[in-house]
């Protein structure tokens, strides 16, 4: 086997790369169907039209007809500088997949092979998957399998030879064997075995729903999907229920006159979550309706035209009120009892203090949030409880600032919980944090969630022994609020790994990149332990 260099040419030929289809989903979906039918190869040549190959190396390609081909047309691959010079199959799109490879060769070279190259953790790989033995009278056969690592990137099957004879292929394909998964993009690192890790979900049961943030893509990772389903009974989505995702801007846009009232709203591409969480067992937190950030400003304009006025307050009101009853609506025709919580209104307070001067606040006032509150109440879907969410909540100063907000909204009963988001470092005091909880429920007598926990650590903490020590007396804590009495319901984590958290390059969460628990997850897991043993 002759390994090829980053010198030779193949690299230069990406643009004309083999692969039916050039859009992400469309590549997942079509190689999935035909994955399905078993019949057409996903990837190949029988050289009756043009080819999807691309040349690998100094080589010349035609496509011949004459009696060096076997039935119909074949490859010719000529004037081959080097052994390994041949042709090369792009095939990302086999990445963390089995490939199934076939081939038919002619040569007088004694071997014509089909292999694959790929980067994978900072290396590149080369491996022979079939070899035939060829000769100059006929066409030999091979056929092999290969499993492509989930680190792999910029994959290439190829065909090359033992010595630089003329090669003719009569055809080549490949093919996924067993099920398809899609991987978008390679892993940065090696997943390591995690059934084995105590599930979170089964030590908290009874005391806490233990979350984490989802996506699309994520669960599309069977290695993030198979954690998930063992590890937490909570999830929340980490972007794609926010209002830039549901509101559905084309069809709002489209006609402005008709939706004037009443925003046109979007779920389709939430169903692969919500039905991976309700065959789990996982219930959701609803986040977001109102905020500042991923909103669209449209929202917000007479006739939606960002060129125009901002809309008045009546305008306001009733796009507000329509938008949430769409939402709640749809989720209780739909998913009826999956979802536990809402954040109605996220971050309303501003860092400075007082009411962030939001585009909600400047079109509808001051009472934008208590009304928000009102509308969620009328159509709240059953067993749905409503969240005010936010960070540095447990500050005394910020706190002030809430209470003085959501006392009038508790009064009135359309308050269930405060959302302390909790994105913490290890600087700051767990003690301070519980009396900022226990404030709330003692002015407010409401549930308590903590929606989007993670721990920045600082880079003395190498070994992440620190954080591990925070989470630990941070759920420990929790633990003894609850035993107190102070209904805290659930506990999510902003995350899985480090490398899937909005705070890069702080690591705040409780696995690595590779899925390996770091402290963190240890001191969470035996967090629940300790008060189960004290019990
Ligand atoms: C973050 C997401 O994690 C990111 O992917 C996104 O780019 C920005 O929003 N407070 C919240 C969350 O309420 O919705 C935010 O999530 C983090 C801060």
């Amino acid at each position: 086997l002759t390994a090829c260099g980053a010198g030779n040419d193949s690299g230069k030929n990406d643009s004309s790369a083999a692969g039916t289809v050039s859009e992400e989903n469309t590549e997942s979906a079509e190689i999935k169907d035909a994955a399905e039918k078993d019949d057409d190869a996903i990837l190949g040549d029988n050289f009756g039209k043009s080819g999807s190959y691309m040349a690998r190396g100094d080589v010349k390609t035609e496509i011949v007809d004459d009696d060096k081909a076997a039935n119909g047309k074949a490859l010719h691959i000529s004037g081959r500088a080097e052994s390994w010079c041949g042709v090369n199959y792009s095939a990302d799109l086999f990445r963390g997949n089995t490939v199934k490879a076939k081939g038919r060769f002619r040569s007088t070279s004694p071997h014509v092979s089909i292999s694959v190259q790929y980067n994978a953790l900072g290396n590149t790989t080369y491996n022979q998957i079939c070899r035939a033995e060829t000769n100059a009278d006929g066409y030999a056969e091979c056929e092999g399998t290969f499993e492509i690592p989930t680190t792999a990137d910029k994959i290439l099957l190829y065909i090359e030879a033992d010595n630089t004879d003329d090669i003719y292929v009569d055809s080549v394909s490949f093919d996924i064997e067993g099920e398809y998964t899609y991987y978008p993009e390679a892993q940065k690192e090696a997943f390591v075995d995690t059934s084995d890790y105590p599930s979170l979900r089964e030590l908290y049961e009874g005391e806490l729903l233990i979350g984490t943030c989802i996506s699309d893509k994520i669960i599309k990772t069977p290695e993030y999907k198979d954690f998930i389903a063992r590890q937490f009974s909570s999830a929340t989505m980490e972007n794609e229920m926010k209002p830039d995702s549901l509101l559905d801007r084309d069809t709002t846009l489209s006609d402005p006159e008709k939706y004037m009232e009443s925003p046109a709203v979007k779920f389709d591409h939430l169903k692969a979550q919500l039905d991976f969480a309700k065959e789990n067992g996982i219930k959701l937190r609803g986040h977001t309706l109102l905020w500042h950030n991923q909103t669209p400003e449209w929202l917000f304009f007479k006739d939606y035209k960002n060129s125009k006025e901002l809309a008045d307050r009546e305008l306001m009101l009733k796009r507000m009120e329509n938008y949430i009853k769409s939402v709640f609506e749809w989720e209780s025709e739909n998913y009826p009892g999956l979802f536990y919580a809402w954040d109605v209104v996220n971050e309303a307070i501003d860092d400075g203090g007082g009411m962030r001067k939001s585009l909600w606040y400047q079109t509808v006032g001051e009472d934008f949030v208590e009304r928000a509150f009102e509308y969620a109440r009328k159509y709240q879907p059953e067993g749905v409880k409503l969240f005010y969410n936010d960070y540095n909540s447990y500050m005394s100063g910020k706190q002030n600032d809430i209470l003085k907000m959501v006392k009038p909204i508790a009064e009135a009963g359309n308050l269930d919980g405060i959302g302390m988001q909790s994105h913490l470092n290890t600087g700051v005091s767990v003690d301070l944090f519980m009396v900022g909880l226990k404030r709330y429920y003692s002015e407010l007598g409401c549930e308590i969630q903590i929606t989007e926990l993670d721990v920045g650590t600082d880079k003395s903490d190498a070994d992440y022994s620190k954080q591990g020590d925070y989470y630990g007396r941070f759920m420990t804590k929790l633990l003894e609020c609850k035993a107190d009495g102070i209904p805290i319901t659930s506990v999510t984590v902003w995350g899985i790994t480090d490398s899937l958290s909005w705070r890069q390059g702080d690591d705040p969460l409780l696995l690595t990149g590779s899925m390996t628990a770091k402290p963190a997850f240890t001191a969470f897991a035996e967090a629940a332990e300790t008060v189960r043993k004290s019990e």
